[in-house]
């Protein structure tokens, strides 16, 4: 008792599908808070968990031919795979489909229906089943959804409404006088002056048009909403209105949540929804919303039914969990949007972990083999610049400190990979190997000293986001757990006891080779994250040819296909550059079974373009042909070849056909 509570949560995310590196994102934003929080002493409780229910889920499975049930399982199954591969420490896993969720839900629905809050009505309105979203015939211009662009269907049934307008004063207050509680705070600007300022409808909290949810208590022809359904996760995990008097007690414990952190499209529903119904059901509200950014590729942002999505697990398995939770944390500012690319990533591990961390361990260890005997030396000759590293290491922990507490992780990183940095100008700067060799020995000593404290903080200051590494570095420190590697030794330079004996071992990070692993993660991916890519299908193939610029990837609802499709102006379309051309040569790539090297005459030059068309077209069958080219590409290397442009085809299923122009268009004609 007494120690303070930190309660924090991820989105329960929708097991309709597997989750991708943006999901992943957030999970690890969230593990690294908790983390910190426990080793500032906190009580901590982490929760994630699925959204299990819903219309698409339902779709999903019979897609698939299996119950909504077996279906959900599999993914979830994968999910927590998933978690515990990335190291994520969630305290509980909550799924929506366990009894504890229904049954709370079912009688918060209760509650609010007894109270007035729910009433029951017709309704007729336009509706987006991807986006379960009912929507008027103004906001779903043209009938598509303004969230997606998807079509709309129009459905019209009785249904019970939340009336949600009456809360709104109350809400605006809390919003002023909690100036913290939406983050970014720009976020909150949004709320006001798009949903609140316009005025709030009733919120229509049932659904007829499927089964599989939460039935209304005693109306089983209607199920709850699944907002609702999910929101309530964050109380229902923490026993609120269950039987149990123990698990009832942990809601008194942790609610209300220190932060939800979630994805920026659903900071809407938490900070509007999500308070209305807590204040109906007068209970506090949780402290902060931090609606973070998005992980886009350079074709947007990534979802499955773009079909651009990354699997985390083909990153993790190839760098590990710890590469991967630092390269997010550290290369995209918390709250805003950044772009995944996969030479971003490889140079994050290089310049980051194998040189500057790296270099510092692989440095340090072995001159204290050489020149201490192996053991942490006693620091007995301090002299400048020693009390700079010194006073630079405490100043580091109150900046790592100070951007934890904003969930600034990428600042937090960036303080600490400026202490690494020091440390490293400072090995060059003292030179012990020349301290030894001039008869300083205790210079060098004192030296070695300094770098050994500054891994041992470094370690310390790097747990919530890695999670093996600083384990890894104690135990070549000499360092078992303890009252030496606790979060507050870390500001008290000079802790590391001398005498540990040290052990050098292989590289934690090794270096790689930037261009084979671009290569190797594009290949895994099908590219997606390049410029232009290749469209991705819904199985996680690559698409076969290297057209698809203007790709129709399927939709999640499975509905025609150019749904969801994202519209572009015609400024955008303009930029691409597409040329007529004319196969001149045509050779397969060895080792390379998809993939053929094209030189292509465009009136003026000729070019050479790698294409994923092998198994298409034989080579001598391709020569001669005209072909649309899009001539305004990066160049990218395929296989170590490298491609300029790409041509288009028309692709579905097993069948791939070349664009074709006829033989009276002059090569180099633009195509528009
Ligand atoms: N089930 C709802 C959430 C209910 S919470 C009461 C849902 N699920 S989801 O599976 O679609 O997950 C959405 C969340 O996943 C986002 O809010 C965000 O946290 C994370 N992300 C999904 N794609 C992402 C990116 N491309 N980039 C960053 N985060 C991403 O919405």
């Amino acid at each position: 008792m007494g120690r303070k509570t930190f309660y924090i949560t991820t989105p329960i995310y929708y097991p309709s599908n597997k989750l991708h590196i943006g999901h992943a994102y957030t999970t690890v934003a969230a593990d690294a808070m908790a983390r910190y929080k426990r080793l500032r002493g906190f009580d901590v409780m982490y929760l994630t968990g699925t959204d299990e229910h819903g219309q698409k889920i339902e779709r999903r499975a019979r897609e698939e031919g299996m119950t909504p049930r077996a279906f959900v399982d599999d993914i979830v199954g994968w999910i927590q795979e998933l978690w515990r591969k990335l190291d994520i420490s969630y305290d509980d896993f909550i799924r929506t489909t366990e009894p504890r969720h229904k049954n709370a839900v079912q009688r918060i629905f209760q509650r609010l229906m007894d109270q007035g809050d729910i009433y029951q009505a017709d309704y007729e309105g336009l509706y987006c089943t991807p986006c379960e979203s009912f929507w008027t015939a103004r906001q779903a211009e043209g009938g598509r959804c303004p969230d997606c662009g998807r079509p709309v269907e129009l459905v019209r049934e009785k249904s019970y409404f939340f009336r949600m307008g009456k809360y709104v004063p109350k809400l605006l207050q809390y919003y002023e006088e909690n100036p913290e509680f939406i983050q970014p705070e720009s976020r909150k600007h949004e709320m006001i002056n798009n949903f609140l300022k316009p005025g709030l409808e009733d919120l229509c909290v049932s659904r007829t048009t499927f089964d599989w949810g939460i039935p209304v208590p005693g109306d089983p022809d209607h199920v709850i909403y699944v907002w609702i359904d999910a929101l309530s996760n964050y109380i229902t995990a923490l026993g609120y209105l269950s039987d149990d008097p123990v698990q009832r007690e942990k809601f008194e414990h942790y609610w209300p949540a220190d932060v939800h952190v979630v994805g920026k499209e659903i900071v809407r529903f938490h900070t509007i929804y999500w308070p209305i119904v807590l204040m109906a059901l007068g209970l506090p509200l949780p402290k902060k919303v931090f609606g973070h950014g998005w992980l886009l590729t350079p074709q947007g942002k990534m979802s499955k039914s773009k079909g651009n999505v990354i699997d985390p697990n083909l990153l993790l398995d190839r760098y590990g969990s710890d590469a991967i939770r630092y390269f997010l944390l550290r290369e995209i500012p918390f709250g805003a949007d950044g772009v995944f690319t996969p030479e971003a990533l490889i140079q994050r591990l290089n310049f980051d972990l194998a040189n500057d961390l790296g270099n510092l361990l692989n440095r340090t260890l072995p001159l204290i083999e050489r020149y201490a005997g192996g053991r942490i030396p006693t620091p007995t000759r301090i002299q400048e610049p020693d009390g700079e590293l010194r006073g630079m290491a405490a100043e580091t922990v109150t900046r790592v400190e100070e951007a934890m507490e904003k969930m600034e992780f990428s600042t937090a990183l960036a303080a600490i990979w400026q202490l690494l940095g020091r440390a490293n100008k400072y090995i060059d700067e003292t030179a012990p190997w020349a301290e030894v060799k001039a008869g300083r020995g205790d210079r060098a000593e004192t030296v070695l000293y300094h770098l050994a404290e500054v891994l041992r903080i470094t370690s310390i200051l790097l747990q919530p986001f890695l999670t093996k590494a600083p384990a890894e570095i104690w135990r070549r420190l000499g360092l078992s757990p303890g009252p030496h590697t606790s979060w507050d030794s870390a500001g008290m330079f000079g802790t590391l006891p001398p005498g540990l004996p040290v052990y050098k071992g292989d590289p934690l990070f090794p270096r790689l080779d930037l261009e084979a692993e671009v290569l190797a993660i594009d290949e895994a991916t099908g590219a997606v994250s390049r410029q232009g890519a290749e469209p991705v299908s819904e199985t996680g193939e690559a698409s076969p040819h290297s057209g698809g610029a203007a790709g129709a990837p399927e939709n999640d609802a499975g509905a025609g296909c150019a749904a969801g499709t994202e519209l572009i102006g015609i400024e955008e379309f303009q930029k691409i550059d597409m040329r007529v051309g004319r196969i001149v040569e045509a050779e397969r790539i060895p080792k390379a079974d998809k993939l053929l090297k094209l030189m292509i005459d465009l009136g003026s030059e000729v070019r050479q373009v790698v294409s994923g068309i092998a198994k298409y077209y034989a080579p001598e069958d391709l020569i001669g042909q005209r072909v649309v080219v899009v001539v305004n590409l990066k160049p990218v290397k395929l296989r170590g070849v490298e491609s300029r442009g790409m041509i288009l085809a028309a692709s579905e299923g097993d069948r791939l056909v070349l664009t074709t122009v006829s033989d009276d268009i002059p090569l180099g004609t633009k195509v528009k």
